[in-house]
């Protein structure tokens, strides 16, 4: 092994970049590349299906709140030391089988100078909604200098979670459009799918955009020692299959196969997307994530030869613990017919989640077999 494919990821443990392989010094803590989570979403044999959540850092843990006390939510974002304690706040609670990386879809805009916000109980608001080309000419480009502190972050979680992948993200273009063209949440995206009808030079421009930022900014997170990426096309399930096909999927396309070099699993979700799930897994996916209104029996043979992520209902943490663990049976059953299975929920974990029932469900999930 020779120096120029060798990066040092900080204590105790190297990458090497040509395989990806994360290896550790001290044997103990085993290799990243044979976890669980790694070897499901390669369509690899397991042990047992692995388990994480889809914002399982935030609100519902009263350690989060206690860190978050007076820190703004993207200044928490850009603070190397407070993301590795939320992203690892989670994994020390659940012992889930994977981390994600602490951080918003709208962090790499804020990075690059786009005037935006995340407020509290709102989401991401944008001071200056885009609407022209020259709106969209306006935005720079990111390059590593613009997030040093989410490589110093990623370098000192992967040293503390040793076996644990940990998981980096990026919003995909059309979601992350929606946000700044309406300049803030929407229901309908009437605003967006106006500019895609109607100003399809402005839309490919602003989608070509932010798909070359994803891609730059899920390069560094790989880089600096992420060992698989997902894509969050969450408001995807507002387009029809056609529109999705021509106005959308070829920029996801662009960030998927932007960093099929690294070699990394690349995970593709969105929500009320049970007629889109084919198109997520042609435009580069390796694992198609499932929202919980679609059966995963349904999905399964949707998407081919990829593996599925999902996708128990997220109120049925709120159900009694036997129903709860009833229904995640059926989703474990269920996914044995696909290549490969990392059981989640079907979005993300609601803020008024009892923490002692994710752990209920992980610990259920966790000990299941068939
Ligand atoms: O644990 C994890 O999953 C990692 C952290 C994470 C956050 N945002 C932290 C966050 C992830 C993966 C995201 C992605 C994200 N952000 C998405 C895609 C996932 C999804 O839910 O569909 C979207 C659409 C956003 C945009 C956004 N940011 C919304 C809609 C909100 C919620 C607004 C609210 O307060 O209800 C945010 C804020 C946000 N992002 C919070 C967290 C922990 C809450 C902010 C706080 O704690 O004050």
């Amino acid at each position: 092994m020779t120096d120029d494919h060798v990066a040092t990821v900080g204590r105790g443990s190297w990458v090497d970049v040509r395989t990806r392989r994360v290896a550790c010094h001290h044997s103990a803590m085993g290799d990243v590349r044979d976890s669980a989570f790694l070897r499901a979403a390669r369509g690899e044999p397991v042990g047992r299906t692995p388990v994480w959540y889809m914002r399982q850092a935030g609100r519902s843990l009263p350690e989060y709140l206690r860190v978050r006390e007076g820190v703004g939510m993207l200044e928490s974002c850009m603070d190397p030391d407070l993301v590795t304690e939320i992203t690892l706040q989670p994994v020390r609670r659940y012992g889930v089988d994977a981390a994600i990386f602490y951080s918003d879809i709208v962090l790499p805009l804020k990075a690059v100078g786009v005037d935006l916000d995340i407020k509290p109980g709102v989401g991401p608001v944008v001071a200056h909604p885009v609407r022209t080309l020259e709106d969209v000419a306006a935005i720079p480009d990111l390059t590593p200098e613009h997030v040093p502190f989410t490589s110093a972050a990623i370098r000192s979680l992967v040293a503390e979670l040793g076996a644990t992948p940990l998981i980096g993200f990026a919003g995909a273009p059309f979601t992350v459009a929606s946000y700044l063209v309406e300049g803030g949440p929407s229901k309908d995206h009437a605003l967006t799918k106006a500019m895609m009808y109607g100003a399809p030079d402005v839309w490919d421009a602003l989608l070509r955009k932010i798909a070359d930022i994803d891609a730059a900014y899920l390069r560094v997170q790989v880089e600096a020692g992420a060992s698989a990426v997902q894509l969050f096309d969450s408001w995807a399930g507002a387009l029809t299959p056609d529109d999705y096909r021509r106005s959308v999927m070829p920029y996801s396309a662009r960030v998927l196969e932007g960093i099929g070099d690294l070699g990394v699993p690349r995970i593709h979700f969105g929500v009320g997307t049970g007629s889109l799930l084919g198109l997520m897994g042609e435009a580069g996916a390796d694992v198609v994530g499932v929202d919980w209104r679609t059966p995963l029996s349904s999905a399964v043979p949707l998407v081919g030869d990829r593996a599925v992520q999902g996708n128990l209902d997220p109120t049925l943490v709120f159900a009694p613990t036997e129903v709860m663990t009833a229904r995640a049976a059926e989703i474990l059953d269920a996914g044995r017919a696909a290549s490969g299975h990392i059981f989640n929920l079907g979005h993300g974990v609601l803020p008024s989640t009892d923490p002692d029932q994710l752990k209920r469900l992980t610990e259920f999930v966790q000990s299941y077999r068939a």
